[in-house]
């Protein structure tokens, strides 16, 4: 096999692996990961205005005193610890650390910031 053909092949599989990469930046998708697992109890736009999410009494996010709350670390860490009622220690929110990546959390943590508005 001539020289060239190696030199070829080296720069597709350097092709293939910064495809592979950006397609895993793309499935990071906040909003989509938002209207899939959170909307049921938060609301597409994060006021809580659903069946679950009056059940579960859920805040709006976008009120002044809770949006004022909400920074990326808590909003992070909440995801994935989940929520817990300090009095009857029953879950209220289920915590998704084992579901979703690093980057999924972070992808929807920037989701719910740009919803409420928040920095
Ligand atoms: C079963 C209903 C339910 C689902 C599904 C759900 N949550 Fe929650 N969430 C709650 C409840 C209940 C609370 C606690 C009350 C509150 O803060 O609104 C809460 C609290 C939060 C808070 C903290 C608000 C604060 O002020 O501390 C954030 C952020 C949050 N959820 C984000 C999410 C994200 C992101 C998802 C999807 C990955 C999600 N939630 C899925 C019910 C749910």
């Amino acid at each position: 096999m001539p020289r060239q053909s190696g030199t070829v092949i080296a720069v597709m599989v350097g092709l293939a692996g910064v495809l592979a990469l950006a397609s895993t930046t793309v499935a990071a998708d906040g909003a989509a990961l938002w209207e899939k697992n959170c909307a049921s109890c938060h609301g597409a736009d994060g006021k809580g205005d659903t069946k679950a999410g009056k059940l579960t009494k859920v805040k709006d996010f976008t009120t002044a005193d809770v949006s004022s709350t909400l920074n990326r670390d808590h909003v992070r860490q909440t995801i994935e610890q989940g929520v817990v009622d300090k009095d009857t220690g029953k879950s209220r929110m289920k915590g998704f650390k084992d579901k979703f990546s690093a980057e999924e959390i972070d992808a929807l943590a920037t989701h719910v910031l740009s919803l409420v508005g928040a920095k």
